[in-house]
């Protein structure tokens, strides 16, 4: 593999998995995005964590799951996971992390949530001093879908942090909004540098209309990076 990208993701989901996942675990959640594809692809070399069930945070995921030949589980069947392990759009020095650039931040947090612990996987871009300085696309803020103008307007006028652009997400061909797995909208606000991004996923989650927020704070215990030199970067 000659993408310093794709390998920095594969490290990590490599380093992660050998590192986290052990046969004695009953229950792992999986999270999504295209570095959670080599979290599988590991998991599949390890005949000895065949008997666990795996919880999806998301349909891509379910998917890597079934294709897989794993056991699938959900979080009404398994209110206590082992570990889960998924990648993030940015993370800061604090291991806060924005998530939901595949639009998977409700069942992802609902998933990290029931963990008892939770492990990031990403390549080297992925690292920042600040959230909002790598991850230039926003915070993604889901909302139910007749919500979407009233929620970009309190966002506009009711955070004590001012928002840099708003704007709905849209499909690949325009043809209409993203829609996620529970059928909501996702606006992606871009407020810059965040020095308290805890503050602004409480004031965020006040606003009517609001369903989750692709703000992961406090949440993880480890982040893995695959650097561009080929070498692993734990952050803890
Ligand atoms: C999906 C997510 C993904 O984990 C995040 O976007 C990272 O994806 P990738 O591994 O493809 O860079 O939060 O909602």
């Amino acid at each position: 593999m000659s993408n310093p990208i794709e390998e920095g993701k594969k490290l990590a989901a490599y380093q992660a998995v050998d590192d986290y996942i052990t046969a004695d675990h009953k229950v792992v959640g999986i999270g999504s995005g295209s570095t959670v594809v080599y979290v599988v692809e590991r998991i599949l070399q390890k005949p000895e964590l065949k008997h666990i069930v795996y919880v999806p945070t998301s349909f891509q995921s379910k998917l890597l799951i079934l294709e897989g030949g794993l056991t699938l589980g959900s979080v009404e069947q398994y209110q206590e996971i082992d570990v889960t392990i998924d990648g993030a759009d940015e993370v800061d020095e604090e291991l806060n992390a924005i998530k939901g650039g595949g639009a998977c931040q409700f069942q992802e947090k609902l998933v990290a949530e029931a963990a008892k612990k939770f492990v990031i996987v990403a390549d080297f871009r992925k690292k920042s001093k600040k959230l909002g300085t790598e991850w230039t696309k926003g915070v993604p803020i889901e909302v139910v879908p007749m919500t979407y103008k009233s929620v970009m307007k309190s966002i506009a006028t009711k955070l004590s942090f001012k928002p840099i652009s708003s704007k709905l997400r849209m499909a690949v061909n325009k043809a209409g909004p993203v829609v996620t797995d529970n059928g909501n909208f996702v606006i992606d606000t871009h407020f810059g540098a965040l020095e308290d991004p805890a503050k602004l996923l409480r004031e965020l989650k006040l606003l009517t209309g609001v369903y989750e927020v692709g703000l992961f704070c406090n949440m993880a215990e480890k982040a893995y990076f695959g650097e561009e030199n080929g070498s692993v970067s734990i952050l803890s």
